[in-house]
């Protein structure tokens, strides 16, 4: 029996995503929360011929309590999204109320579900969501997820672009590190699995990096004022979720990139904070899944000399971002 919750399950994210695990066989209960809409929501995907029991909750009579109990895995993509012009820092006076709010419901009622933050600022977020599980006594950062998927996505949609056989882009992997925004989102591209075109240059590597760090901005001035990736999150964040209860269920092998507190492998996060040459608690970096969330994390290896001067950019910013979401819960130091 395997239960997953979505909160914020009424959004431009949460309906696609709550389809995804609906039809995902690995799922058995789907919980949603939001504060409008999710009886509306339950009550079609329970429609759905798959065998996750649906139940929607708003917030009136514990409808958060009621949503996570029980719950394995808990993703959160609450909150609210980007207009052009505005970048995903700009999010966080809001974003890191709703995340707190939510992750003190976790807290309580599922403490030991995985928890994947999809909600802006990433870099930010998941700090929140730590500190709050810290106040609880109840932090494992093996279970705690900045969910980077769409980078990753991305990446490997868009060297397949490159290569123009769109047809190679799931199998195509390109290790994306760093963080989620702008400069701290640091593409791979010399780890490609698909190698790029002979002679491809340094303007192209750099132009298509560029695109994989904007990719959200993208998607943002398409979208006009409407919002930002939801279809496309969806997608990834199913993905991910996937990949965790895959692990949970004992598959071996399962790496995927994703932001965590660097103490889930104390081995392994220190030997990238040697690589990054900083000591910053938290990072997306190659983590190894397993039954019990992170199990190793995995070096960066080789990089370019262009990817090092990637990673000494996003170090900074990354630390500017992790500082705004430990001093949004204890106030600043
Ligand atoms: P949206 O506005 O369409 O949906 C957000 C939902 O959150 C709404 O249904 C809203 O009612 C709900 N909500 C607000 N406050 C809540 C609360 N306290 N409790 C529960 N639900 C609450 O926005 P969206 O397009 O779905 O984006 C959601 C978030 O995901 C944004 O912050 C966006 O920036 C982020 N995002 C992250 C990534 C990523 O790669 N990590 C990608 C895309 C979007
Ligand atoms: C994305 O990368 O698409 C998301 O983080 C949404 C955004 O604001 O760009």
């Amino acid at each position: 029996m395997t239960k997953a919750v979505v909160l914020g399950a009424a959004g431009g994210i949460g309906q696609p995503l709550s389809l995804l695990l609906k039809v995902n066989p690995l799922i058995t209960e789907l919980g949603l929360y939001d504060i409008v809409n999710t009886p509306g929501v339950a009550a079609d995907l329970s429609h759905i011929d798959s065998p996750a029991k649906v139940e929607g909750y708003l917030p009136p009579d514990d409808g958060l309590a009621k949503t996570l109990k029980g719950a394995d895995i808990v993703v959160i993509p609450a909150g609210v999204p980007r207009k052009p012009g505005m970048t995903r820092d700009d999010l966080f006076k809001i974003n890191a109320g709703i995340v707190r709010d939510l992750a003190t419901g976790i807290a309580k009622t599922c403490p030991k579900a995985f928890v994947l933050v999809i909600s802006n600022p990433v870099n930010s977020t998941v700090p929140v969501v730590v500190e709050v599980f810290k106040q609880h006594g109840v932090f494992d950062p093996k279970r705690i997820f900045g969910v980077t998927t769409l980078d990753v996505v991305r990446a490997s949609t868009f060297v397949a672009e490159v290569i123009g056989d769109l047809a190679k882009a799931p199998s195509i992997s390109v290790p994306v590190i760093g963080g989620h925004s702008g400069v701290t989102i640091v593409p791979l591209l010399s780890q490609s699995s698909q190698p790029l075109p002979s002679g491809y240059s340094q303007e192209q590597i750099a132009a298509l990096t560029n695109r994989v760090q904007f990719g959200g901005d993208e998607v943002v001035k398409a979208k006009d004022g409407a919002g930002s990736a939801t279809l496309s999150m969806a997608y990834a964040g199913a993905e991910f979720a996937e990949k965790v209860l895959r692990a949970v269920k004992g598959e071996k092998g399962i790496i995927a990139p994703s932001f965590v507190h660097l103490s889930a492998d104390a081995a392994g996060g220190k030997a990238v904070q040697s690589e990054i040459g900083s000591t910053l608690d938290y990072f997306s970096a190659r983590v190894e899944l397993g039954p019990g969330g992170v199990e190793k994390i995995h070096p960066i290896g080789e990089v370019s000399e262009y990817e090092q001067g990637l990673i000494k950019a996003a170090v900074p910013e990354l630390a500017k971002n992790i500082d705004a979401g430990n001093a949004f819960i204890h106030g600043s130091k």
